[in-house]
C-alpha cells in the first residue's frame, strides 16, 4: 500500500488533537497503534500509528475502504489480537499487558462484539434463545431473569418466532441480528460491532441501529461500530475514517476535519487528490488561522 494522500501540513479549518492528551473518562485509548501481519516472509502493514481516544458514552462510527485497517482495530480494541507497536487501553486495561485470561475475562462481562462473519458469533447448533442464553452464563442473574432478557432481545431484533431454531438455521441477516443480541446480553460497557448491518434491508438496519441507539442511552453502553451505511454513519455522534491505516478524518455533526497526525502529517480527502496528486511538491503557505497548500509546479509570481 503506498501513502497516498500524506501531506505534511495544516489545512484552514482543522480542529487540532493533541495524541495521548486523553480525557479521564476515556474508555478507549490508542496511541500509535501499528499492526503488522506476517504471512509467508511477506509483511501486510495495516495500521500504521492510529491515534484515538473514545470517551465513556460516546457513539463512533468507523468508516473507509475497504482493506483501511478497520477491523483490525476493531480487533485489537477487543484484544484478539496484539497490536505490533504502540498502546492499547480498553476499559482501564492496558491490553498490551495483560494476559489471556484477562482480555477473555474482558470479552465476556465488558466488552460485546459482533464480529463481521456472522456465523462466528454464535453456537451453530444451539438455538437462537440458546445462545443469548449461554452468553449471559459468566452474570449472577438467575435463570428465570436471563430466559426473560433474552426473549426480549429476540424480539428487539425481530428474532422472537424463530427464537427456538438452530442458529445455524438461520439466514444470514437473521445471524447478523441474534449476534447484536448476544454481544448486548450482558449490558457491556463497551460494544464493538464490525458491519453489523452489511446483510439486512434498510429497515432492519434501522432496527439494528435503534438497538444500539437504546443501549447507549439507557444503559451507556459505548459503541464503536464499523459500517458502509451511511444511515448508521450519520445517526452516531462521532464518524472516523480509516484510510490505509491511519486515522484519515474526523465527522461531527455534519462537517468533516482533517486530523493532524502526531508526525504533522494530513491525509487529503480523496476527492483533493486530482489537484494534489500522490508526489506532487506543494508549498505550505501560512495563513492566519491555517495553512493552505499550492502546487509548486503552477505556482505563479
Ligand atoms: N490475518 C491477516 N493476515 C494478513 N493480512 C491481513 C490479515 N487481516 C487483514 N489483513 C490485511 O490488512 C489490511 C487491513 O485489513 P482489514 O483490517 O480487514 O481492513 P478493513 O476491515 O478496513 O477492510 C488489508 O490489506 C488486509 O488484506
Ligand atoms: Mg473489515
Amino acid at each position: 500500500m503506498t501513502e497516498a494522500g500524506q501531506v505534511a501540513g495544516v489545512a484552514p479549518g482543522v480542529v487540532t488533537q493533541a495524541p495521548g492528551d486523553a480525557p479521564d473518562s476515556a474508555i478507549v485509548r490508542c496511541e500509535n497503534l501499528v499492526q503488522i501481519y506476517g504471512m509467508a516472509g511477506q509483511q501486510v502493514t495495516a495500521l500504521r500509528g492510529v491515534d484515538l481516544t473514545v470517551t465513556a458514552g460516546e457513539t463512533v462510527a468507523l468508516l473507509g475502504p475497504s482493506g483501511a485497517g478497520k477491523s483490525t482495530l476493531l480487533w485489537l480494541l477487543a484484544g484478539l489480537l496484539r497490536p505490533t507497536a504502540g498502546l492499547v487501553e480498553v476499559c482501564g486495561r492496558r491490553l498490551t499487558d495483560i494476559k489471556p485470561g484477562a482480555a477473555t475475562n474482558m470479552r465476556l462481562r465488558e466488552v460485546g462484539i459482533v464480529m463481521q462473519n456472522p456465523g462466528r458469533n454464535l453456537l451453530a447448533y444451539e438455538t437462537a434463545l440458546g445462545n443469548v442464553l449461554f452468553a449471559q452464563a459468566p452474570t449472577r442473574r438467575t435463570r428465570s431473569v436471563k430466559h426473560r432478557r433474552s426473549l426480549a432481545l429476540l424480539e428487539a431484533v425481530g428474532l422472537g418466532p424463530v427464537a427456538g431454531r438452530p442458529a445455524g438455521r438461520l439466514s444470514g441477516g437473521e445471524q447478523q441480528r441474534l449476534a447484536v443480541a448476544i454481544a448486548l446480553a450482558n449490558g457491556p460497557a463497551l460494544l464493538l460491532a464490525d458491519e453489523p448491518t452489511s446483510q439486512l434491508d434498510s429497515a432492519s438496519a434501522a432496527v439494528v441501529t435503534g438497538l444500539l441507539q437504546a443501549a447507549n442511552e439507557d444503559l451507556g453502553t459505548t459503541i464503536i461500530v464499523v459500517t458502509h451505511d451511511q444511515q448508521v454513519g450519520q445517526a452516531f455522534g462521532r464518524t472516523v475514517t480509516i484510510r490505509d491505516g491511519k486515522v484519515g478524518a474526523v465527522g461531527h455533526a455534519g462537517e468533516d476535519y482533517l486530523v493532524v497526525a502526531r508526525d504533522g502529517s494530513v491525509q487529503l480527502p480523496p476527492e483533493l487528490l486530482d489537484v494534489l496528486p500522490p508526489g506532487t511538491l506543494a508549498r505550505a503557505v501560512r495563513l492566519g488561522d491555517g495553512v493552505e497548500l499550492r502546487r509548486a509546479d503552477v505556482e505563479r509570481g
